[in-house]
C-alpha cells in the first residue's frame, strides 16, 4: 500500500518527472498525494486530497529543484486529510520523509516525543519518524540507523535532510524499495515499473538496507553501516508493459489481453520447464496440499484445489491467508503449501509463506510480479506470465492463475502415475477459444442489473467458485451489494431475500450438475426472481422454462470451462461500473497491492 518516489538529477523538470512516475504507482493507493521539492536549502511541500491529478493542478512550476520525494497514500492510520498526507516534516523542518509500510510502535514513540514537548500535527504512524530523526545526535547516517532500529513493523523510506543537499537517503525493512541510476540521475520507487522508460538496470534494495543516493553514485549499507554490494537487475519487458494504449481504462485492456496471456503461458512453459523440481522425489510422501491466497487469488486457490485433488487424489484445501496463520495449521515436511498472488507482495500471503517455511513444508508459489517478495522467497516459482496488471480489479491474472493451476494438476498427475500425459493439444485448444463469445449481450445484462434491487450469483462445485469471483468483481467496482452462494444453499436461508426485484445468475458448466442447478432455478422462479443462466452446455428448450435469458459462452475444452465462464462477468462488472460513472481501475477504499496485514 502507498507508493513512494525519490528523484535527484540535473533535469530542471524535477516535479514533472516525479509526478509522472508517482502516477505509475497510483494503483497502490489514491486517497491523497504529496510532494516535497528541495531547492535553495528549502523544502517546498505540496499536498492534495484524492487522485494525483489534483496534486498536479496546484503545483508551482516556478520552483527549479533537482531533488524531491513524493507519495501516494492508501490510508491506514488516520483519516484522509491534508495533515495525514505525506511527505512529513520534522518539528524543526530539518527532515522530510515519505513512507510505505506501518510503524507498529508509533504510539510509544509518540509518547517519547510528547515527553520532549514535540507535538505532532496529524494521526499517521509515519509522522513520528522525521521527529525521532531530528532528536538523534551524530551524523545524518547515524541518525538514520539509530531511528530505524527503534521502529517495529515495516517501512520503505525516502528521506531528505536540509544539511545534505542533493542527497536522497533510502531505507527499507519488510516493504519493497527499488532504485535505478543513469549517468546523471537517480530514481527510487516502490515498484520497478517506473524504470521502464529511461533506465536499463535497477537495484532491488535487500531487506534491512540503507542507500545513500547522489545523482551519479549509489552506496548501499546494512543497518550497522557496513558497505554492502547489491546486484543490479536488467529492466525487462514486464516493467515496460504498464501503458494503457488506446484504452480508456487498464481494466478494459487487461480483460482483452486474456487470450494473449494464455498463449504467453503456453509459450513460456514450453521454453522453460518450471515444473522440473516438482518430481517424484518432491511428491513422495506428500499427504496433503494447502493452497493459500487472498481475494481473487483465494478464489483461484479454491479452483486449484479442485483441479489438483481430482487429478492426484491427494487431499487439497484452500485457505484465506489472513485466517490461515491464526488457525494453528497442521503443516510438516509432508505438506505442500502453494501460495498464489498477483502482486507477490500481499502481506498476509507472504507471512503465511514464512510460517510454512519455518514448519518445513514444501513450498510452491504462483506469482505474477517476478521481482516480488513472494517470488523471491519461494523455492519453486511458477510464473503467471500475465504482464503488468494495473487495474485494482484482478482479471487477466485470475485467468492466468487458473490456467497455471490446471497445468500444475496435469503435471502432478503425470509424475504420480509415471506416465506422460499429452496436455499440449488441450491447452492449445483453450488458447484458441473465443473468450468474448456473445459479449454483445453484456450491455443489456448490465441494464438488467441496474434495474434490479438485489443481485445473486449461484453455482455448484467449480461453478460456485466462479459465482464467488463474479460477485467479487461486481461489488468491487460498482459498489452494488450482491450475494454469491452454492445453488444448494439457497433454500437454507438466503432464498427469503429473493423477490421480483432480484436478478439471479445461475452458472452451470457441468452436465452432471445441470439438473440440480435447474431445480434451484425453479425455486427462484417460484419466488418471482429473474434468472440468467450462464452456460456452455447444450440444453433442450423444455428444460429452460424457468430461465429468463441464457448466456452461452464458448464450448471449447469443457474441462477448462471455468477459465472461460468468468470473462463475461469481468466484462459485466466493468460495463456496469462505467454506466454508473465510476472508474474500474481505481475503486474507492482499495489499493492494488495490500502490503499491510
Ligand atoms: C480483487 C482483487 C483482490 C486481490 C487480493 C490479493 O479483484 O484484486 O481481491 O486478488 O488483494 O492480491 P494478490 O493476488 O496481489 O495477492
Amino acid at each position: 500500500m502507498c507508493g513512494i518516489i525519490g528523484y535527484i538529477g540535473t533535469n530542471e523538470n524535477t516535479e514533472e518527472i516525479i509526478i509522472n512516475n508517482l502516477k505509475k504507482l497510483e494503483y497502490r493507493g489514491y486517497d491523497s498525494s504529496g510532494i516535497c521539492l528541495f531547492d535553495n536549502d528549502k523544502f517546498y511541500v505540496h499536498k492534495s486530497l484524492g487522485e494525483i491529478k489534483n496534486l498536479n493542478k496546484n503545483l508551482n512550476y516556478e520552483i527549479k529543484s533537482h531533488c524531491g520525494i513524493a507519495h501516494t497514500r492508501w490510508a491506514t492510520h488516520g483519516k484522509v486529510s491534508i495533515n495525514n498526507t505525506h511527505p512529513h516534516l520534522s518539528f524543526d523542518k530539518e527532515w522530510c520523509i515519505v513512507h510505505n509500510g506501518i510503524i507498529e510502535n508509533h504510539l510509544d514513540l509518540k509518547n517519547e516525543l510528547l515527553e520532549k514537548n514535540i507535538k505532532l500535527y496529524g494521526d499517521t504512524d509515519t509522522e513520528v519518524v522525521p521527529n525521532i530523526l531530528s532528536i538523534q545526535k551524530g551524523t545524518i547516517l547515524q541518525a538514520i540507523t539509530k531511528t530505524i532500529k527503534k521502529l517495529d513493523g515495516s517501512f520503505a523510506f525516502c528521506i531528505l535532510n536540509k544539511k545534505s543537499k542533493d542527497t536522497l537517503f533510502l531505507a527499507r525493512k519488510n516493504s519493497p524499495l527499488y532504485v535505478a541510476k543513469n549517468k546523471d540521475e537517480v530514481l527510487a520507487s516502490s515498484d520497478p515499473v517506473c524504470f521502464g522508460e529511461k533506465f536499463e538496470y535497477y537495484y532491488s534494495m535487500p531487506e534491512k538496507t540503507i542507500c545513500v543516493a547522489k545523482k551519479d553514485e549509489l552506496t548501499f549499507y546494512d543497518f550497522e553501516l557496513n558497505i554492502i554490494k547489491v546486484k543490479k537487475t536488467k529492466v525487462s519487458v514486464f516493467e515496460k508493459s504498464a501503458t494503457k494504449g488506446n484504452y480508456n481504462y487498464f481494466a478494459e485492456k487487461e480483460i482483452d489481453e486474456i487470450p494473449y496471456v494464455i498463449n504467453n503461458i503456453i509459450k513460456s512453459y514450453s521454453a522453460t520447464n518450471y515444473f522440473k523440481k516438482i518430481d517424484c522425489n518432491f511428491l513422495q510422501s506428500v499427504n496433503n496440499i494447502k493452497l493459500i491466497g487472498c481475494g481473487t487469488a483465494y478464489h483461484a486457490c479454491l479452483m486449484g484445489a479442485k483441479y489438483i485433488q481430482e487429478k492426484t487424489n491427494i487431499e487439497c484445501s484452500a485457505y484465506i491467508a489472513s485466517e490461515f496463520r491464526y488457525s494453528n495449521p497442521h503443516i510438516d515436511k509432508n505438506t505442500i503449501c502453494i501460495f498464489c498472488s498477483q502482486s507477490g507482495e500481499t502481506a498476509d500471503t507472504l507471512l503465511c509463506l514464512q510460517l510454512a517455511k519455518q514448519k518445513k513444508a514444501k513450498i510452491i508459489s504462483l506469482v505474477n510480479v517476478p521481482y516480488s517478495s513472494i517470488a523471491k522467497q519461494s523455492n519453486i516459482l511458477l510464473p503467471l506470465c500475465a504482464g503488468m496488471e494495473i487495474a485494482v480489479i484482478s482479471t487477466k491474472a485470475y485467468n492466468a492463475m487458473l490456467f497455471v493451476f490446471y497445468m500444475l494438476s496435469l503435471h502432478m498427475q503425470s509424475v504420480l502415475k509415471q506416465k506422460k500425459i499429452k496436455v499440449t493439444k488441450k491447452l492449445k485448444r483453450l488458447s484458441k477459444a473465443n473468450f468474448f463469445f456473445n459479449a454483445n449481450y453484456i450491455d443489456d445484462i448490465s441494464n438488467i442489473i441496474l434495474k434490479s434491487e438485489k443481485v445473486f450469483f449461484i453455482g455448484k462445485g467449480e461453478d460456485y467458485i466462479s459465482a464467488l469471483e463474479a460477485g467479487l468483481k461486481l461489488k468491487e467496482i460498482t459498489y452494488i451489494n450482491c450475494v454469491s452462494l452454492p445453488s444448494g444453499e439457497l433454500k437454507h436461508g438466503t432464498l427469503s431475500l429473493v423477490d421480483n426485484k432480484s436478478i439471479v445468475f445461475v452458472i452451470a458448466t457441468k452436465k452432471e450438475l445441470l439438473s440440480k442447478n435447474l431445480a434451484s432455478a425453479s425455486e427462484i422462479k417460484s419466488r418471482g426472481g429473474n434468472i440468467i443462466l450462464v452456460t456452455n452446455l447444450s440444453i433442450d428448450e423444455t428444460s429452460l422454462k424457468d430461465i429468463d435469458f441464457v448466456y452461452y459462452f464458448d464450448k471449447t475444452v469443457e474441462e477448462c470451462s471455468s477459465m472461460l465462464c468468468i470473462v463475461p462477468f469481468q466484462l459485466l462488472a466493468v460495463k456496469t461500473c462505467l454506466k454508473l460513472g465510476y472508474s474500474p481501475d481505481k475503486p474507492r477504499n482499495l489499493a492494488k497491492s495490500v502490503t499491510v496485514e
